[in-house]
């Protein structure tokens, strides 16, 4: 097996303050992540030239975006940057639907070609709400890239226009993705096993 495949070891996954270690089965290895994100980045550059800017939606793409800016690079694309944070609200796990911005951007988009980049596309609702709401400030063209995809679980009527990849309904952890605020440090991508 590739180096980069075996499973992490529990101990790099303690927590700090003495809770039980959680196992992570690993989903896509940091190389398999790489390889992805190169591809993805040649793809934008292709479609959408030199000249773009991006906007992150945090926290969770905040991994994702630094790797994918840096391929950009090596593909001439020079783009501004920038960051929002969105909440959505509702009781539970199951979401209201309703995105509030906790944190906005501060650059001006009027005529921008804006790549908003997220971490996880689900129900939709997040990235409907963020392109809405940079098109009504005057982009000139919004495309959506996403990590990953959960097409089984969407509730908008959103596609995003580059996916790393496309996956079913788990719920997965690493490379900026938390659970309960922990597990964005991992370099890999996997899911949290209770055994
Ligand atoms: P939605 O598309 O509006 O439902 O928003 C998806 C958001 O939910 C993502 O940006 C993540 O912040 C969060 N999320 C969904 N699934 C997962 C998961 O499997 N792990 C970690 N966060 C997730
Ligand atoms: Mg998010």
């Amino acid at each position: 097996m590739d180096k980069d495949r075996q499973q992490p070891n529990k101990q790099a996954l303690a927590r700090p303050h003495g809770r039980p270690l959680d196992a992570v089965e690993m989903m896509y290895s940091a190389t398999e992540i790489g390889d992805r994100v190169s591809a993805l980045a040649a793809d934008i550059a292709d479609a959408m030239g030199p000249d773009i800017m991006v906007v992150a939606v945090l926290k969770g793409s905040f991994v994702f975006t630094a790797d994918l800016l840096r391929a950009l690079h090596h593909h001439g694309v020079h783009p501004r940057i920038d960051f929002m944070t969105l909440s959505s609200y509702g009781t539970g796990t199951e979401s209201s639907g309703e995105v509030v911005i906790t944190r906005d951007i501060t650059d001006d988009v009027r005529g921008a070609r804006i790549l908003l980049i997220d971490d996880i596309l689900e129900s939709g609702r997040t990235l409907a709400f963020a392109r809405v709401l940079l098109q009504e400030r005057g982009a000139e063209m919004v495309r959506l890239c996403v990590l990953l995809d959960k097409p089984e679980k969407r509730k908008a009527d959103l596609e995003a226009d580059y996916v790393g990849f496309s996956i079913g309904d788990a719920f997965v952890v690493g490379y900026g993705l938390d659970y309960a605020h922990y597990y964005r440090e991992l370099p890999f991508i996997g899911t949290i096993t209770t055994d």
